[in-house]
């Protein structure tokens, strides 16, 4: 179906000088994996997010997969996630041994809360992953990280939507363990359709991320006779609590990482930009009671998406309205994951989210990607106007 707005679109375009930047990093990165560039985005990013320990890879799920390793799971370990999120923040950890615990979202904020997670909490709770999803960052999320702190439990951050979101200038991504985010095709910035970040808070996950990002490969320890014997390089890692963790190849490619370091000067722009325009939408429609918009004018959402609650029931009557003459291409997400065919199969289908399964049953998602020029903005408000006048 070709509608006149789709809803997928990709993230943003490209200025020319950061196509310059793609164009001279072909030229001048040696290797195209693993070199300058990279330690560039990283330090670059470690500064902007003001913490430490960052590294890139090449997608948010390589870096959910990480931290799930580096959470070290037992036997009848379990984690506490939102059902109400996108699949691939929960199922690393069940990859990894543990199982889900289904939060609920809170009815106003659309996210999880230290209320929700508590109501999730048992003798076996190892690990806790939040998502500031819609990229709006979890309001309580300082005190959730400190919760996790006194119950020694670890905190896994999805900000994949929420990158450049703070409280009190405390950034996303910075309160837990691990911090996940996201450059892919879709997110506030991306890398070339795809790339991710990890960041750590101890270091001794930071000591045995490089290898654990790039198949074990490090330097020999040991004083060598020859450059090639016993052999280039070793493969090792630290351990990590007494136990050795496998590898991966999760690497984010050179001409990525300098791409990278050029957007990150304007992430704090597109974010400002997409909130501008999520607020213009939200304050046209102010009149209609029927959209229930999470609005906010501060720096705590960043509008990734631009969702709404739909009263009275009528979300369905609406979306079709919205699809008539193929014309603005609502959706509706994020399906709860204890609902999805798999997690039902391997018997994770308990749920008690109220909030979450109304919020998903009642709600819609405009298209929101920043490549829509103005002329489209405009005809997608004067159409949810038309359909709202006449509903
Ligand atoms: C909340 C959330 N977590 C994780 C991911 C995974 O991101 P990536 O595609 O970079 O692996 C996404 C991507 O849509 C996401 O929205």
């Amino acid at each position: 179906m070709d509608f006149k707005i789709p809803f997928i679109g990709r993230a943003h375009k490209y200025t020319q000088e950061e196509k310059d930047v793609i164009l001279e990093s072909v030229d001048n990165a040696v290797p195209l994996t693993q070199g300058k560039y990279q330690n560039e985005f990283q330090d670059k990013f470690a500064s902007y997010i003001g913490s430490k320990y960052c590294f890139a890879v090449n997608n948010a799920t390589a870096a959910l997969e990480m931290s799930a390793q580096m959470c070290q799971f037992k036997d009848g370990d379990e984690f506490i996630c939102p059902s109400h999120t996108f699949t691939a923040s929960a199922y690393p950890f069940i990859k990894k041994g543990a199982k889900p615990v289904w939060a609920d979202i809170e009815k106003d904020t659309r996210v999880i809360s230290l209320n929700t997670i508590k109501k999730c909490m048992t003798k076996n709770t190892k690990a806790v992953v939040v998502v500031h999803l819609y990229g709006f960052i979890i309001p309580d999320i300082k005190e959730i990280a400190d919760f996790c702190q006194e119950n020694n439990i670890l905190l896994i951050e999805d900000v994949a939507q929420a990158m450049g979101t703070s409280i009190n200038e405390k950034k996303a991504g910075t309160f837990g363990d691990f911090g996940i985010f996201s450059f892919h095709s879709h997110k506030n910035i991306t890398t070339l359709g795809e790339g991710g970040m990890l960041r750590v808070k101890d270091k001794k996950y930071a000591d045995i991320i490089p290898m654990l990002r790039h198949n074990g490969h490090c330097a020999w320890e040991i004083q060598r006779d020859n450059y090639w014997t016993p052999a280039m390089g070793n493969v090792d890692l630290p351990e990590l609590n007494g136990e050795y963790l496998m590898p991966n190849n999760y690497c984010l490619g050179e001409v990525e990482c300098a791409l990278g370091i050029k957007l990150l000067d304007r992430i704090d722009n597109l974010n400002k930009e997409k909130r501008d325009r999520a607020l213009k939408f939200i304050d046209f429609l102010k009149d209609f009671d029927l959209l229930k918009f999470h609005r906010i004018e501060d720096n705590t959402h960043n509008y990734h998406l631009l969702v709404a609650y739909i009263n009275d029931n009528k979300r369905d009557e609406f979306m079709q309205k919205m699809s008539e003459d193929k014309s603005v291409q609502c959706v509706v997400q994020y399906y709860p994951l204890n609902r999805y065919d798999l997690y039902k199969k391997l018997g994770f289908s308990e749920s008690n989210c109220p909030n979450t399964d109304d919020f998903f049953d009642n709600m819609i998602s405009f298209p929101f990607h920043h490549m829509m020029n103005d002329n489209d903005f405009e005809y997608m408000m004067q159409s949810t106007k038309k359909v709202l006048e006449i509903i």
